[in-house]
């Protein structure tokens, strides 16, 4: 059996296959289906100091090889995350990071000093990508000084390992991912959702109470690795891939472009098991070759083209 487990800096991962946030509530709502805790790891949804209700609904759209949402980081709040969710994680011993959300940079780190004191979590998502909420969201991650700022501030608060979550809508997002990097993220993960509408000819209507939402799914795929790929070529840190990765074939793109994990998202919602299974093909992949993960990672910025 081949070696699954990758090195995400100072964390090391049971194999590469993360939940994407947002896509796989607290994790325990898709323990039925399977041992979530045989995943690299589960993303929670966005925490937030206080309890939000999110957008009115309708929230979601589907769309061509994809989806549409404006949830409006709908969570519990970390203090319920912390009491209610957390312990049963813990007790499973899946790999928990929390992502973390916050309209200014003091309620981030309030966030992230509350989470520091927390066993059972093991890094924190800097979510500064966030295309559906009023204040707060993209404008931190389209902004390098900003972007900078945060990280920076949530850096001194904490020592668990941070990751930061690109927007593909910041203007030079290459200054955004230095900014961090240099501010003292351990790893960038890439790419959050990009802003889309839909329009209901039949009743003349947006689809979504909010009109615009984060467009999710294969749609994203290609201007994901494209991202990605510039990403690992910019940055000494890690970078982790999100962005319609649905098949153990995708997964293995983002890998062989040099993303040292993936997160797998809107792929969940029609296959709970989804995660898994990538997992599963990624190892059937290096067994059948006879290649470890670190065999793969970066593989094909050095291959000829097919
Ligand atoms: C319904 C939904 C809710 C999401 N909520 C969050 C969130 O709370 N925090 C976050 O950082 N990203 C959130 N995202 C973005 C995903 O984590 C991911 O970056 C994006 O969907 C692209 O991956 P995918 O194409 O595999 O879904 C959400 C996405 C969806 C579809």
């Amino acid at each position: 059996m081949t070696h699954q487990a990758v090195r995400v800096g100072s964390l090391t991962l049971k194999n590469p296959v993360l939940t994407a946030s947002g896509t796989f509530g607290y994790g325990l709502e898709f323990a039925p289906f399977f041992d979530i805790e045989d995943l690299g790891g589960i993303c929670t949804k966005g925490l937030s100091l206080a309890p939000r209700p999110g957008n009115p609904p309708p929230r979601i759209c589907e769309t061509p090889a994809g989806m549409l949402n404006a949830i409006g980081l709908a969570n519990v709040g970390v203090e319920a995350f912390c009491t209610e969710k957390l312990p049963l994680l813990r007790e499973r011993g899946v790999t928990v990071i929390a992502n973390i959300f916050a309209s200014s940079i003091d309620d981030f780190v309030t966030l992230a000093n509350r989470l520091d004191r927390e066993p059972g979590i093991h890094a924190i998502e800097l979510n500064v990508s966030c295309p559906n909420v009023k204040t707060g969201g993209i404008e931190f991650g389209r902004d390098p000084h900003l972007s900078g700022e945060v990280t920076a501030a949530v850096r001194a608060a904490t020592r668990l390992p941070l990751w930061v979550k690109m927007s593909p809508e910041a203007a030079d997002l290459a200054a955004v991912a230095r900014a961090c990097q240099d501010a003292g993220a351990d790893a960038l993960t890439a790419i959050n959702t990009i802003r889309g509408m839909a329009i209901d000819p039949e009743r003349m209507c947006v689809r979504l109470a909010n009109r615009t939402g984060g467009l999710s799914g294969p749609a994203i795929r290609p201007i994901a690795l494209r991202i990605v790929w510039d990403l690992v070529g910019l940055v000494d840190i890690p970078v982790i891939a999100i962005g319609g990765i649905a098949t153990a074939a995708d997964a293995l793109q983002f890998l062989l472009a040099g993303a040292h994990a993936v997160q797998v998202g809107t792929a969940s919602f029609s296959d709970p098991v989804a995660p898994l299974t990538v997992a599963q093909g990624i190892r059937a992949f290096c067994e059948h070759r006879g290649l470890s993960i670190d065999d793969l990672i970066g593989r094909a910025r050095t291959s000829a083209t097919s």
